[in-house]
Order: C-alpha cells, then structure tokens, then sequence
C-alpha cells in the first residue's frame, strides 16, 4: 500500500488540556489540523510498529471522518491492527476496557466529553496509554512538543474503510478489526456486579430510568439495563445517540440533565434514577426525590464496596481529586485504608491503581470508578449503585441518610461561572492569592482562615510535580473554599468555586446544600469579588 508524505506546518493551540485536545468542530475540520495531532502523538510514542491501537468515539459529528483519517495514519505509521468499534463507536470507558483486554498498545478516543456537538459543536482527541489510562502529563508535553515542530505526516493513499459491519480487513500490512462497542464491556460489567441480584430487584418492581442524552451510552444501557437486568423497555431514554445529541449538553448534572430531575422530582417517580454523559465516563445518580452528590456516591460506594462480587475482598485505598469533598476520606480512616488527594483530572489516578494503591477514585464532576479500567466510568457507577440497592433492600434516599449519620455529612456544592472574560479570570485568581498574607488567620462569621495555598501534588509513584491546581482557603473546622479555572472549556474561561463544609449534627442533614453553604458562599464571593470582575451575579452552572 503506498502512503504519502504530507507537507504542513504546526498549528500553535494544540497544546492538551484536562482531557486531551478540544476545540471547536471548525478547528479540527481545517485542513492538516487534526493529522498534525495525530502525528504528533506518534512521533511521541517509541515502540509501536506492528502494534495493536485501539480506536473509537462518542459519536459526535466529525467522528466518522476523524476515524478515517487515523486508521490510514496508523497504517502508514506501522501499525499492525487497529480494533476500532463499529461505526468507530466506542464510550470512553469500553475504550479503556478494550485496550487492557487485548493488550493493545494504546488507543485514540475521540471525544469532547459533555461538551455540545454538531457541526458548531466541540471535538476532541485524546491518546490513552496501554494501561487503558489518559497519558500522562510526561507524554501529553512531548505531544505538545511535536505539534510545535511538526513539518510533515504519513498517511496511506487508500480507500476509507467500511466501519458499518463487524469484522476483519486490511489498509496495506495493517490488520482492522470492527469490533461490537457493547460486548466486552458488558462482560466486564457481569464480572463485577450481582446481575442476578439486580435482576430480582426489578422482577421485585424496582423502577428506573436512565437518561442517556442522545449519547454514547444508549447502546451500553439498552444491552445491560434492558436485555440482561431485564427492566422494561423505555427505562432507558434518549436512548439513540445522535451526531448533534440530540441539540443537548449531556452533561448528567441537575443543570442539563433536568428532564430527567423532574421524572425524578414528579408525581409517581421511579426509585431510582441516572444519567451519562456525551462519552459514557460520567454519572449522575437520583433516587425518588433525592439528589446523591458525586462526592457522597464516592463515599457510599466505598462504605458499601464489599456488597459487590468484584469487590467483596475489600478495596487496597481510594484516591480523590483535591476539589472532591472529603466525605470519602472518613470512611477511608473506618476502614483503615489509605485516601489520596490528586489535582483534578483522571490521568493523576494511573499511577495509583497501576502500583495496586487504590481501588476506587472519584471526581466532584460526576466522576467514579475503580481499577477494572483506566478511565471513569458511568455506567458502572450506576450498576454499583444496584448492586448495593438490592443488597441491602434501601432507597437510595434510605442509604444515603444511614451514610450521614454514621459518618456526618459535608455538605458539598460547586458554582461554575463559564464563558467569563479569559483575562478577568485570570486577574480573579492573581488577586486572591496576592491577598493569601492577608487572609491567613483572618475571621469571616463563624469561619477563620487556618490556611491559604495553591495546590500542588507529587506523585508518590514517579515522584512527577503538577503545580498550580487550584486555591484551597482552608477554615480551623475543616470547611474550604477552592478556586479553580477550567481546563477542559473551549469558550473563555470558566471559573470553578468549590465549596465544602461538614456537618455532624444529623438533624440538620436534610438541609438544602446551598443553604448549608450559603455564609461559605458569601465569602467566595466577597473573596474573588467575583461579581465586580466578571461582571456576573449568579453561577452558569450550580452542582
Ligand atoms: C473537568 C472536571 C474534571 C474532569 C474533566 C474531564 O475538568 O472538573 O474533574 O476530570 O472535566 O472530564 P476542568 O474543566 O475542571 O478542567
Ligand atoms: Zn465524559
């Protein structure tokens, strides 16, 4: 098969954020832009000729000829075989599952998350390690590296493949194989959950809906939540993923996942109820008129784990991300494990579940999961929940107060101010830590300031330092204020206000959290004079 050596020139904005390379669907469709990542990721690997990559996405517009275009990269690269998912589909954790099932050498998700699709959407491209893991930082920097140099990229001169049946072909020397997206997945998900036992909680009545927002994880929940676990037809809606989902933003949060809320909030809810996101890796888990925070599933997956077959020899730690709430790290000290803090992102959790140090790890944006893959994972959280659900014959409302009174609660909430000016976010965020001598110690209401910092971390296994991930303004009674810009958005700046405070009182559990919030909300407020420099009176987005 003959290839070409195509002529570019670097694009300066490639640099990876939190999750890989987003953009704008008009950036990537420019000529050379996206083969120039691709290539760039290759040349920052060593060791791949004849290798299997893995390959698959979201399903959002762009998807399809993204494909195309690096499965004749990956030939004229010197693959040997790429496993791609039928119609190039495959959610981000089916990805990370297949990478570590076949031993591949590593995959290309594409993907841009939550973020909208459609022709004026966003797409995204990240590179996954064979571990099934997000590369970490040390390779997304020679990423960046490449694409500033890069004159030049190899691609074969071939027809585009037919990703609409399963089954073998060839692109000159290199294998394909078009995989099924749902089937090792689903089998992974019957290795570690009691289907059985889920399943006679719904012969039993247990109703649920599940909202897969026009994305990734209809295919996923149609195939374990209706055909295997038996729940009738119609508990999974949006079922069929759309190339512009459907017009939405699935992202499973009170905020775009409402249609699902109000099911939940309405007359005759079901017991439970869950959404996920564009890629299949977040998770928003209600029960009838009840909302669990991720931070408080983490921690109820991690009190309950044991109920789980996949679990049932208990877990070696937890990891967190540092704007996480620290709920997980009481029931970390119950059961004498080790809890890890981590800045934000996935990637930070690889290390520790690779060296055996943790088992489960959660996200406050609606990320959980464990070592069974590299990668959060949605629909897995959803399962967990089930399973401890028909364990212990509670309502999610049931097991989360039981939670609360053995534990305390901390209450827990985060305000997103998206879109804000990238220049006024950044002097937000140099104002408050030039004011961090200042604050020390000082008083606001019923809270002192014990501390100030901006978070850095040092991976306990390569001893690699992130620095600069976030402002923690620590309180003497353990509460915090965290400031924090974004990493994944492609629009402006968003700044991120994380707020956690605890309560050990359980009659005052069942308050509202923004009302057990509301004076460490107005100090991070009047703190990051927030309203005067953006210009903005209320969050985008409260979670
Ligand atoms: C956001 C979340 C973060 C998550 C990432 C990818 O990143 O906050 O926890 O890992 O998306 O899903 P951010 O936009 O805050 O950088
Ligand atoms: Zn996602």
């Amino acid at each position: 098969m003959s290839h070409s050596t195509v002529q570019t020139t670097p694009f300066s904005d490639q640099k990876p954020g939190t999750s890989g390379l987003r953009k704008k669907v008009t950036v990537f469709q420019q000529p050379h832009y996206l083969a120039n990542f691709v290539q760039s990721i290759f040349n920052s690997l060593d060791g791949f000729q004849g290798k299997t990559l893995v390959v698959g996405g979201d399903g959002r517009f762009y998807n399809q000829e993204a494909t195309q275009i690096i499965l004749k990269m990956a030939a004229a690269n010197g693959f040997g075989c790429v496993l791609v998912g039928q119609n190039g589909l495959l959610s981000t954790p089916a990805a990370s599952a297949v990478i570590r099932k076949y031993s591949a050498f590593g995959g290309i998700i594409l993907s841009a998350s939550h973020n909208p699709a459609g022709p004026d959407g966003d797409f995204g491209i990240k590179y996954n390690i064979g571990n099934g893991g997000p590369a970490p930082e040390k390779i997304t920097d020679a990423i960046f590296e490449q694409t500033k140099k890069l004159d030049t990229y190899l691609i074969t001169d071939s027809d585009d493949v037919d990703l609409s049946k399963i089954g073998s072909s060839q692109i000159g020397n290199m294998q394909i194989e078009v995989i099924d997206p749902v089937t090792d997945y689903a089998q992974l998900m019957e290795s570690l959950f009691d289907f059985n036992a889920i399943q006679t909680l719904i012969k039993g009545g247990f109703r649920l809906s599940f909202d897969a927002m026009h994305a990734i994880t209809g295919p996923y929940a149609k195939t374990i939540i209706e055909q295997r676990l038996g729940a009738p037809e119609g508990s999974v809606c949006n079922a069929e993923p759309l190339s512009d989902f459907g017009g939405g933003h699935p992202d499973p949060n009170l905020t775009y996942a409402h249609e699902l809320v109000e099911t939940l909030y309405g007359d005759n809810a079901p017991d439970f109820g869950a959404a996920s996101d564009g890629d299949g890796d977040r998770n928003m888990v209600l029960g009838r008129r009840f909302f669990i925070t991720p931070s408080d599933s983490l921690a109820i997956l991690a009190a309950n784990a044991t109920l789980a077959p996949g679990y049932k020899e208990g877990l070696a730690g937890i990891a967190r991300s540092m704007p996480t709430s620290a709920a997980v790290d009481r029931v970390a000290e119950k059961l004498g494990i080790d809890c890890y803090e981590t800045p934000t992102g996935w990637k930070f959790f690889g290390n520790l579940m690779d060296a055996d140090k943790v088992t489960l790890c959660g996200e406050e944006s609606f990320g959980t999961g464990s070592s069974h893959i590299r990668e959060k994972d949605g629909l897995w959280a959803v399962l967990f929940w089930l399973n401890i659900i028909a364990k212990r014959q509670l309502s999610v409302e049931e097991i989360a107060l039981d939670h609360w009174a053995t534990y305390g609660r901390n209450f827990y909430s985060r305000h997103d101010y998206e879109g804000v000016d990238s220049v006024s976010a950044a002097a937000l965020m140099a104002h408050i830590k030039n004011n961090f001598a200042s604050i020390k110690g000082e008083i606001f209401g019923n809270y002192q300031v014990s501390d100030c910092d901006d978070f850095s971390y040092t991976d306990p296994i390569d001893q690699s330092i992130s620095t600069n991930q976030g402002i923690r303004i620590l309180f003497s009674d353990g509460s915090r204020i965290v400031f924090r810009l974004s990493g994944t958005g492609t629009e402006g700046a968003t700044i991120r206000i994380y707020l956690e405070s605890y309560e050990k009182d359980p009659s005052k559990h069942t308050l509202d959290a923004q009302e057990g919030l509301a004076e460490l909300i107005q100090i991070a407020n009047q703190l990051s004079e927030i309203e005067k420099r953006t210009g903005r009176s209320e969050p985008t987005v409260i979670t």
